[in-house]
C-alpha cells in the first residue's frame, strides 16, 4: 500500500492547488488536451492489428478476440461502412496520427500559454502585495530575498510549472495507455503496475536528493543576491577602500556553493534520464517473456499490448523524469508560498477616511514610538499648522527620521497619537493622505531616466509640462545646473544618479515633490550630501517655500532651520525640547553647545 502511495505521492497534488490558484479551470483544458493526444495515439496504434490481418491475408483468425475491448474501434469502422483493406486501414492510421499531431500541437501550445499566464499573474500579484506591504515590515525584510524571489525565483517557478504540467501530461498519458493495454489484455495492466512500482523505487532515492538540493539552491541564491545588491549599492565605498577584494571573496564563496548544489541536481537529473531506457527495456523484456513463456499468448495480441505497454512505460518513466526536474525547482515554490504569506500578513492596514488636503493642522499628541522594547520617541506633542514650518534637529539616532515616518503614515502610531485635521491617523486612507505629502528622503531618490521624467514622474512631455518642470527646478534652485547639462531636461541621470552630486540629487528630488503640488513637504536632509554651497541653496529654498507649504524639515545644520516657526530638539534618550530657535538658544545649554560647535566648524 505504501508502495502504491509512493507511486503517486499526495504531496504532488499540494503543488497543484498553488498553480490552480493562479490559473483556475484552464489547467483542466490543458490536461484534457493531453488526454486527447494519448487517446488518438492509442486509436492510431490500434490500426496495426487490422493492418497485420489484411496485409497477411489472414481472414480466418478472430480479430475481435485478439483485440480485446479495442475491437470496438474496428467494429466502429465497419459500422460506418468502410471496408477493411490495406489502403483504408493505412489511410485511417494516417488520419488518426494526424489528428494526434493537431491535439499534441494544441496541448503543448496551450501549456506554454498557461505557463506565461501563470508567471505573469504571479508577478502581478507579488507586485501588488509589495506595493501594499507595510513599510515597517519591509524595513525588517531581507532585500536580497525579496529581489531574488522577484527575479530569479520567478524564473525557477516558471520552470517548475513547465515540469509539473509536463509531468501531469505524461501521467495522464500513462493512465490512458495503461487503460488501453488493460482493455486489450488485463494481464498486461498488472505487469505495468508492478513494473511501475519497481521503477519508482529506483527513482525515489534520486528524488529525495534532488529536492534537498533544490531548497539549498533557493536559500543560497537569496544570500548571493543580498551580497550582490550590497556590492552594487556600496560600490563606491567598497572600491575606494579596496574592501571590495575581501567582499568579493565572500561572493565568490557563495557562487561556488550554489554551483555545487546545482551540480548535485545535474547529476541526479542525468542519472534519472540515463536510467530511463534500461529500466523501460528491462520491464518490456520481462513482459514479453511472461507473455510468451507463461501465458503462451498469440503474437498479434502481444504486439498491440506491447505497443501500449511500451508507450505507457515511456510515459511513466518520462513522467518520473519530469517529476525529478520538477523537484529540482520545487524549492522555489515552497519559498514563494512562504514569501507570499509573509507579504500577505504584512499588508498595511488602511483606514477609510479619504484625505483631500491638509487644511488645518497635524497634531501629534503624547506620541511614544518604539521599534523594540525601548521607545525611540517618548511622550512627544506638537501642533503643525497649515503653512507652518517645523524644524527637527538632534543628534544622530535621536529618532528624527522615525518621527517624520510616523507623521507620513509610513510607521503606524498607536491610536489617538497623531491627528490630521482632527482625524486619527489610523482611520485615514493612507493612499490619499500620502498623495498630499512630498517626501525628500535622507537618501534622495533619483530614478534612471531623464531629468524631465525624474521631476514630472513620467508625465507626457508637452510644452506646458516642460514649462512647469522648469518652474519647479527654479524653485528648487536646480535650474542653473540642469540647463548647464548638455541634454538639458532630457539628460539621462544614471543608476542612483551616479553622475549627480548629493546636493544636486536632493534638489532634483525637491523639484519632483514641488511638481506634485502637495500640501506638505517633508525634508530629511542627509548629513553628508550637501556641500556648504548647496546647503546655502537648500536653506534659501526652505525659506522661500516656507509660508506656502506645511513643512517638516530635519536639519543637521542648525542654520538651515533658523527661521522655522518651531524647532523640535530631540535627545537620544527620547526627551525633547520644542520652541523657536532663539528661545531654544536661550534656555537649552545643550542646544547652545550644538550651535557653538557647528559655528566653529563653519568658521
Ligand atoms: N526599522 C528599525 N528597527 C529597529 N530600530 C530602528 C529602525 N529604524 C531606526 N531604528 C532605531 O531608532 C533610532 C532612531 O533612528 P532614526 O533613524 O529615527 O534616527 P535619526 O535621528 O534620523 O538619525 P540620523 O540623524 O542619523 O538620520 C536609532 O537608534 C535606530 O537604530
Ligand atoms: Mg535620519
Amino acid at each position: 500500500m505504501k508502495r502504491i502511495k509512493n507511486l503517486f505521492p499526495t504531496k504532488v497534488f499540494k503543488y497543484f492547488s498553488f498553480f490552480y490558484r493562479f490559473l483556475g479551470a484552464s489547467v483542466f483544458i490543458a490536461l484534457a488536451a493531453s488526454m486527447m493526444v494519448a487517446v488518438l495515439d492509442g486509436v492510431g496504434l490500434t490500426m496495426f492489428l487490422p493492418l497485420l490481418k489484411v496485409a497477411g491475408g489472414d481472414e480466418s483468425g478472430d480479430l475481435t478476440a485478439e483485440m480485446g475491448d479495442m475491437a470496438m474501434v474496428v467494429d466502429a469502422i465497419a459500422s460506418i461502412g468502410i471496408p477493411l483493406t490495406v489502403v483504408s486501414v493505412l489511410v485511417l492510421m494516417f488520419f488518426f496520427f494526424s489528428l494526434k499531431g493537431v491535439a499534441k500541437f494544441f496541448a503543448d501550445f496551450y501549456r506554454v500559454v498557461l505557463q506565461q499566464r501563470f508567471a505573469n499573474r504571479l508577478r502581478l500579484q507579488n507586485m501588488r502585495l509589495l506595493a501594499e506591504y507595510d513599510y515597517r515590515e519591509f524595513s525588517k525584510a531581507d532585500s536580497g530575498k525579496i529581489q531574488n524571489t522577484f527575479s530569479g525565483e520567478i524564473e525557477r517557478i516558471n520552470n517548475a510549472y513547465r515540469y509539473y504540467f509536463s509531468m501531469l501530461q505524461q501521467g495522464i498519458m500513462t493512465v490512458v495507455y495503461v487503460a488501453l493495454a488493460y482493455s486489450v489484455n488485463p494481464k498486461f495492466a498488472v505487469i505495468v503496475a508492478v513494473g511501475g512500482v519497481l521503477s519508482n523505487t529506483i527513482f525515489n532515492g534520486i528524488y529525495k536528493r534532488t529536492k534537498i538540493a533544490s531548497r539549498q539552491v533557493t536559500a543560497k541564491m537569496h544570500t548571493f543576491q543580498g551580497y550582490l545588491i550590497q556590492s552594487v549599492s556600496s560600490f563606491k565605498f567598497l572600491k575606494a577602500t579596496d574592501l571590495i577584494t575581501p567582499y568579493r571573496k565572500r561572493i565568490d564563496e557563495s557562487i561556488r556553493s550554489v554551483e555545487s548544489e546545482q551540480r548535485r541536481i545535474g547529476t541526479m537529473g542525468a542519472l534519472a534520464t540515463a536510467l530511463r531506457e534500461p529500466v523501460t527495456i528491462g520491464i518490456v523484456v520481462v513482459a514479453i517473456f511472461i507473455q510468451v513463456e507463461v501465458f503462451g499468448q498469440s503474437l498479434g495480441l502481444i504486439i498491440l499490448s506491447l505497443l501500449f505497454f511500451y508507450r505507457g512505460l515511456t510515459s511513466l518513466v518520462s513522467m518520473q523524469s519530469f517529476y525529478n526536474s520538477f523537484l529540482s525547482t520545487s524549492g522555489s515554490i515552497e519559498n514563494m508560498e512562504v514569501f507570499i504569506e509573509e507579504l500577505k500578513s504584512g499588508q498595511e492596514e488602511n483606514g477609510k477616511v479619504v484625505v483631500e488636503g491638509i487644511n488645518q493642522h497635524i497634531e501629534v499628541k503624547d506620541l511614544t514610538y518604539s521599534y523594540e522594547d525601548e521607545p525611540v520617541i517618548k511622550h512627544l506633542s506638537f501642533l503643525l499648522k497649515k503653512n507652518e514650518t517645523i524644524g527637527i534637529v538632534g543628534e544622530s539616532g535621536a529618532g528624527k527620521t522615525t518621527l517624520v515616518n510616523v507623521v507620513c503614515g509610513l510607521l503606524r502610531p498607536q491610536p489617538n497619537m497623531v491627528y490630521v485635521d482632527g482625524v486619527d491617523m489610523n482611520s485615514l486612507d493612507l493612499h490619499s493622505y500620502r498623495a498630499q505629502i512630498g517626501y525628500v528622503t535622507q537618501e534622495a531618490q533619483v530614478f534612471t531616466d531623464t531629468i524631465f521624467n525624474n521631476v514630472s514622474f513620467w508625465a507626457p512631455q508637452t510644452v506646458e509640462n516642460e514649462a512647469r518642470v522648469q518652474e519647479v527646478l527654479k524653485l528648487a534652485h536646480a535650474d542653473t545646473f540642469v540647463n548647464g547639462l548638455p541634454g538639458g531636461l532630457n539628460t539621462v541621470i544614471g543608476i542612483n544618479g551616479i553622475n549627480l552630486s548629493g546636493g544636486q540629487r536632493q534638489r532634483i528630488s525637491i523639484a519632483r515633490e514641488l511638481y506634485r503640488e502637495v500640501d506638505m513637504l517633508v525634508l530629511d536632509e542627509a548629513t553628508s550630501a550637501l556641500d556648504s554651497q548647496s546647503e546655502k541653496f537648500i536653506q534659501e529654498n526652505i525659506e522661500s517655500l516656507s509660508g506656502n507649504y506645511t513643512m517638516l524639515v530635519i536639519a543637521h545644520r542648525l542654520s538651515t532651520v533658523r527661521k522655522a516657526d518651531k524647532i523640535i530638539f530631540m535627545h537620544a534618550d527620547g526627551r525633547y525640547e520644542i520652541d523657536r530657535f532663539d528661545a531654544l538658544l536661550h534656555k537649552s545649554a545643550t542646544f547652545r553647545d550644538m550651535v557653538a560647535l557647528q559655528n566653529m566648524q563653519t568658521a
